[in-house]
């Protein structure tokens, strides 16, 4: 596995002989959901790029990007027995060489959920991600369930731009309480994490009112009781929205459904979500 910093780098490394490459996109910090990423882009392609980059585009002011956590010698070596190819691991000024005039927008989709309490989110995530796509041009790029309205908006911006690249999406890993892997469960002590759990008490209690009947309404609904009876949680949002658009259903909507979630522990704000089918 060739860990490269720089773009020329990057580009002796991707000249390696394969037939088909896949990219996955990190942040850095990683865990097992990253990694089930990673395996999933070798079943995809012979040679599998990495990167680990925190982007400041996607932080707004008063985010956590001075104290996002960060350990690259622990994510080279996770990625190492992963069977990753290529990281590429850069520095700010090499993925920026200027401060970017021209970036990429979300359009509807960054004004919404995410994108509604964490105003440009999704334009600095797309331009980060565009720019990645056309530093490593990989055949195939695997992405997270987890993020759910992220890969609503890659996906859409690889069709709307043509970019050329197949998105694949990965399922969200659990830890064995419920809780989805993610880098910044790093900063919740022991009573956050307990109080964790109720965005996956959550939305099991919406799926299981779809299956006991309940439409799009009744399933919210019995996520936002699971939520509201959570003292510690402040909650953002409970949504059900049209999982290629990640614009809201409308009353009566059958068919698969994403239902998102957002809430606070402590200071620190955790995403969770559940495609939910619903039915005739
Ligand atoms: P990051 O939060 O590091 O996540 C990188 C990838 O891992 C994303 O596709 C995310 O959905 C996926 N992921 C994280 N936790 C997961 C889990 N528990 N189960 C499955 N997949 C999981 O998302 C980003 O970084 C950035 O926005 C990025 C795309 C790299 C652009 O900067």
């Amino acid at each position: 596995m060739k860990v490269v910093t720089t773009r020329a780098e990057l580009a002796d490394a991707l000249a390696a002989p394969h037939r088909r490459r896949a990219v996955v996109m990190t942040m850095g910090a990683l865990h097992e959901g990253h990694l089930s990423l990673v395996r999933q882009a070798r079943e995809l392609a012979d040679q599998v790029v990495v990167t680990v980059f925190v982007n400041p585009l996607q932080f707004g002011a008063g985010e956590d990007l001075d104290r996002y956590p960060r350990n690259l010698e622990g994510d080279v070596a996770m990625l190492a027995d992963a069977g990753a190819q290529v990281v590429f691991a850069p520095e700010v000024s090499e993925v920026y060489l200027e401060q970017p005039v021209v970036t990429v927008s979300a359009g509807a989709i960054g004004e919404r959920l995410e994108g509604a309490h964490r105003p440009g989110h999704f334009d600095g995530v797309l331009t980060v991600v565009l720019k990645l796509c056309h530093l490593v041009q990989p055949d195939v790029a695997v992405f997270g369930q987890k993020d759910a309205q992220q890969l609503i908006a890659v996906r859409r911006m690889v069709a709307d731009l043509d970019v050329g690249v197949q998105v694949v999406a990965a399922p969200i890993v659990r830890d064995t309480d419920g809780v989805a892997l993610s880098s910044r469960n790093a900063f919740l002590d022991r009573e956050h994490r307990v109080t964790a759990r109720a965005l996956y008490s959550a939305l099991q209690a919406a799926r299981h009112a779809v299956e006991d009947g309940a439409d799009g309404g009744g399933a919210r609904r019995a996520a936002e009781a699971v939520l509201a009876a959570e003292p510690g949680l402040v909650v953002d949002y409970v949504a059900l929205v049209d999982p290629t658009t990640a614009q809201d259903v409308v009353a009566g909507h059958r068919g698969p459904a994403l239902l998102a979630l957002a809430a606070r522990v402590g200071s620190t704000r955790l995403i969770d979500n559940v495609m939910l089918d619903l039915p005739e």
